[in-house]
């Protein structure tokens, strides 16, 4: 779809009106037009998931997602994640060094979470087999996950 023509989106619970190429990658609409900078460029190319948000709760790569894909659905950055429980066990482990991959982190986590709160190390591995830490954070990572679940470690 190419159509010109403002985009109507639903960020973070806010209705928002881009003027733009519905092609749009949708990280640069939040990045460039509406200020929501959590979400990162890495690969580019849906293979790191530095870029992830949820649409309608599903992790997804923001990267390579034209924004006219998410017309109608809701979209949700990390700044939309509130008080979350992740962000506390994330500074209590330390689960991040440079921090380009922890907006990514974060919202598929808490996706994992909210469809299964009970997830094993396994599972927390798996869910976030898909999102790269070139720092080598994951064990941290993955406890931190861990810990926030509803019924902790
Ligand atoms: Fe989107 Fe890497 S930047 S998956």
């Amino acid at each position: 779809m190419t159509d010109a023509g403002p985009v109507e989106l639903v960020v973070n619970g806010t209705r928002h009106e881009v003027a733009c190429d519905p092609d749009t990658p949708l990280l640069y609409v939040l990045r460039n037009d509406l200020g929501l900078v959590g979400a990162k460029f890495g690969c580019g190319l849906g293979l790191c998931g530095a870029c992830n948000v949820l649409v309608d709760g599903h992790p997804t790569h923001s990267c390579d997602t034209p924004v006219w894909a998410v017309a109608g659905k809701q979209v949700t950055t990390v700044e939309g994640l509130g008080g979350h429980p992740l962000q506390g066990t994330f500074v209590e482990e330390q689960a991040l060094q440079c921090g380009y991959c922890t907006s990514g982190m974060l919202v598929t986590a808490a996706a994992l979470l909210e469809r299964e709160p009970e997830v094993d190390d396994d599972g927390v591995r798996r869910a976030l087999d898909g999102n790269l830490c070139r720092c080598g954070a994951h064990n941290r990572i993955v406890r931190a996950v861990l810990g926030a679940r509803p019924c902790g470690r």
